[in-house]
């Protein structure tokens, strides 16, 4: 999974001269599965469009294996797409719907290997035995395996697929999602995955690409991803963070709320701002007396596993999860060791997300939203 195959270099998208894709610097390896994730609207789309060949970059360049394809047709390069609607051929039966791109081919491929490869095909989604079944009367999930077996029976070196698994419920969701990635790693094939759904994207990549408005926020594993958020909007977009103001005092000390504490960062100026990110399951609860910080819970879920408790420090609400249960109105200390503390250097999302004082508000709001809505409806 080392090689180069595809890059995209200084990209930049302009409808009407709007821009919805920034100088976009990407490039994939053969055989990666590489998600991109962002919210709606941040250029998912269109990058895997220019990648297919749909769109052409107003700027910049694309290429694949080391050569410029900018100009290349979509059916010329060796990438294939699964859309979000699957868009299979209502009157034809599921072996029909697999084989119906290998018998445009051409040069011809004769009827023998085209068979092969079909069935081939079927056993790797689990269809085996459907051939003759018609794709109106197979579920969701299993017409999306016929989608995805006819996408990868002419064997691309590159399957796109465009949040495939969006019309799914959760629970068949999380089973494609394993179905997927043992295709991917099986056939060895290159995966650019699209979702915005980071846990989605933790759970299946190699790489995850985060976008917001156009523009690449970071790149790395899942890992890095979730434990190295380079600003407050990686970190509030992938998992819960509390995001608080701080101050680099010296290397492996940061301040919060006036208070020292041990962390593990370095590298950045004597004193300089920052944006401090604290996890809300790194946080452990003690005894008042042992607490560095004593808060009060406000609100507490049940969540099953945990709770979520939204604790009161000096006005600022933070989100933190716990095992133990914590009643509304207590007062509570905390502790966080020094790998519970993320230190991200200051950006135009600074002071915009990880403040959960609005956490209960915004149920409220919601509820009233849809008592609005529901009202609209009653009227029409
Ligand atoms: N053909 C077009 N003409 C004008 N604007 C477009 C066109 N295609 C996309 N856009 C705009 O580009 C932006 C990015 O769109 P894109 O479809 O790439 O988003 P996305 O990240 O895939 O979002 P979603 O998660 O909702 O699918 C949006 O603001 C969209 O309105
Ligand atoms: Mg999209």
């Amino acid at each position: 999974m080392s090689k180069e195959l595809i890059r995209l270099s200084d990209c930049t998208m302009a409808f009407d001269d709007e821009i919805v894709l920034d100088n976009l610097n990407l490039y994939i390896k053969d055989e990666e599965f590489l998600t991109l994730l962002g919210p709606s609207g941040c250029g998912k789309t269109t990058t895997l469009r220019i990648i297919g060949g749909f769109l052409v970059p107003t700027k910049g360049d694309v290429f694949f294996d080391g050569v410029r394809i900018n100009d290349v047709p979509p059916h010329k390069r060796k990438v294939n797409t699964v859309f979000q609607k699957y868009a299979l051929v209502p009157h034809l039966n599921v072996y029909d719907n697999v084989a119906f791109g290998l018998r445009l081919v051409k040069p011809k491929i004769d009827k023998k290997e085209i068979d092969q490869r079909v069935r081939e095909m079927l056993e790797v989604v689990s269809l085996k035995g459907f051939e003759h079944r018609a794709v109106s009367s197979l579920s969701g999930g299993q017409q999306q395996r016929v989608a995805i077996a006819r996408a990868l029976v002419n064997r691309p070196k590159v399957l796109l697929l465009d949040e495939p698994l969006g019309a799914l419920d959760l629970r068949l969701r999380k089973d494609m999602q394993q179905e997927l990635k043992r295709i991917q790693q099986q056939m060895g094939i290159t995966f650019i995955y699209v979702t915005h759904d980071q846990e989605e994207a933790l759970a299946m990549s190699d790489t995850v690409v985060v976008m917001n408005e156009g523009i690449i926020q970071q790149i790395g594993s899942p890992e890095d991803i979730y434990n190295e958020p380079k600003n407050a909007f990686v970190a509030d977009f992938i998992g819960e963070s509390n995001i608080v103001d701080g101050i680099m005092r010296a290397d492996g000390v940061v301040e919060i709320f006036g208070k020292k504490f041990e962390c593990l960062d370095s590298g950045f100026e004597k004193d300089e701002p920052v944006d401090v990110v604290i996890r809300p399951e790194d946080v452990d609860i003690v005894d008042t007396r042992a607490g560095q910080l004593i808060g009060l819970v406000t609100s507490v879920t049940f969540k099953g596993m945990n709770y979520d408790i939204i604790v009161d420090f000096k006005g600022f609400k933070w989100l933190i999860q716990t095992s133990d249960f914590c009643p509304a109105g207590s007062k509570i200390g905390i502790h966080i060791v020094p790998d519970g503390f993320h230190v991200m250097k200051k950006s135009k999302y600074s002071g915009l997300y990880g403040d959960y004082s609005s956490y209960s508000d915004e149920y409220e709001e919601l509820s009233d939203a849809d008592e609005a809505e529901e009202g609209s409806e009653d009227e029409k």
